[in-house]
């Protein structure tokens, strides 16, 4: 005889004869118990799909919760099924990238992504809200063997664009400034490319208008600007052809406005996660962002309780920002065990309700330096294909 308890849960009785039975059965074969056993005999009649999700402990029920947010251990296509159409205010997310060299989460070819990615992309946009936005950072990646770029980010926003009827709010370029010199072949050793240090960060949405507002994320005026403001601009036409006014940059608006570079290093160290995770021997997630990225864009496109969600959502970091920012959320991560790490980011009740986000470094671009002096050094002809001897002098 068995009873439904609730939504996903069964009491099952058997004789006990036939307990004796399963028991000796479910030892027989190494299981710990005889409802481990049942179980998989249970999974063993389900479809394929199931069983895949099933064996890993997946599950549509939430494994963790704070007051505002949710954290579910599975497939994010399984629980993005399950939220209601026009529900979500912002999606923010890092995809796993098509890498090169692997991470052990595993990424998409580059020659695949798109197709690996649309049916997310149609779930995104049936949950998003019309004033929602879906914002998603995707670095770049190279080719094998070769110092050529693969354009799979190019790709995939060509597919939400022309094929999903998103808009592309705003394109950003987040400038890690403590990136390595990489790949070193091409960079350090061959001196045929520059660094790699932006990845890009694509803002999208379901009408021209989400909702947004760059006051939320203004910045420290420069000295250079405030020094402006106390002796005002030179009026007239500038080289661009726009006509200022002797006033118009004038106003101290209580910060700047920032531009599409987020300049941000990656290089949080001795955070409450990164403890946690020491403390109780977990791995450290190996391609977080900052907090400070999601932070930003949740802070300029969401009220407070709107909510957030991130499918991807690795070490939690998205759901992190949210909580410090009082917006409800949904995190969703296939990888239990980089879950069981980003709990420790809300374990101090301290730490869920600070709001005061670290600042990150100001740093001076350079301008474009020129050597002339090195035109008596001529180019490669062949483009760098072959090593030379002169490969000695690295820089970072
Ligand atoms: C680039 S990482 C995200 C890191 C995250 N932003 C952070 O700061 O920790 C991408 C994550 O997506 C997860 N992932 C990949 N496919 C998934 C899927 N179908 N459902 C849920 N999570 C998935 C991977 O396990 C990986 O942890």
């Amino acid at each position: 005889m068995s009873k439904m308890k609730e939504k996903g849960e069964i009491t099952v009785r058997f004789s006990p004869q036939e307990l004796r039975s399963l028991r000796k059965t479910a030892r027989a074969l190494g299981y710990s118990s005889v409802e481990e056993y049942v179980r998989s005999l249970a999974i063993s009649v389900l479809p394929e799909s199931y069983q895949t999700s099933a064996r890993n402990n997946l599950s549509l029920e939430p494994i963790y919760r704070t007051n505002l947010g949710s954290v579910y251990h599975a497939d994010a296509l399984d629980v993005l099924a399950t939220l209601e159409s026009n529900s979500v205010d912002l999606i923010m997310t890092s995809p796993p990238f098509a890498l090169l060299k692997k991470k052990d989460y595993g990424n998409a070819d580059a020659n695949e992504y798109v197709r690996w990615f649309a049916p997310f992309a149609r779930e995104f946009k049936r949950i998003l809200k019309p004033t929602g936005s879906l914002v998603i950072d995707i670095g770049g990646s190279w080719q094998k063997g070769l110092p050529v770029k693969t354009i799979y980010q190019y790709e995939l926003l060509v597919h939400l664009v022309k094929e999903m009827g998103f808009y592309l709010a705003q394109e950003f370029f987040w400038w890690n400034p403590a990136r390595l010199a990489t790949p070193a072949e091409w960079v350090t050793i061959r001196r045929i490319r520059v660094k790699d240090a932006v990845n890009t960060i694509w803002w999208l949405a379901k009408t021209p208008y989400p909702k947004a507002s760059n006051k939320r994320v203004l910045q420290p005026y420069s000295k250079s600007q405030l020094k402006l403001f106390e002796k005002g601009y030179n009026a007239g036409p500038r080289p661009s052809g726009h006509k200022i006014s002797s006033d118009a940059f004038r106003r101290n608006n209580g910060g700047a406005i920032p531009p599409n570079l987020l300049a941000l290093a990656n290089t949080e160290s001795n955070t409450a996660y990164q403890r946690y995770c020491k403390e109780n021997n977990l791995p450290q997630h190996p391609a977080r962002f900052p907090v400070l990225i999601p932070a930003f864009f949740i802070q300029m496109l969401t009220d407070s309780l709107d909510l957030v969600l991130d499918p991807f959502a690795g070490s939690l970091t998205t759901g992190e920002a949210a909580e410090r920012l009082g917006r409800r959320w949904i995190c969703i991560e296939k990888e239990r065990v980089y879950i069981e790490g980003g709990i420790g980011r809300f374990e101090h009740e301290s730490a869920r309700l600070n709001r005061n986000f670290p600042t990150g470094d100001s740093y001076n671009v350079a301008p474009p330096v020129l050597k002339p002096e090195l035109d008596n050094e001529p180019l490669p002809e062949d483009g760098g294909q072959r090593r030379t001897r002169n490969v000695e002098t690295r820089t970072s």
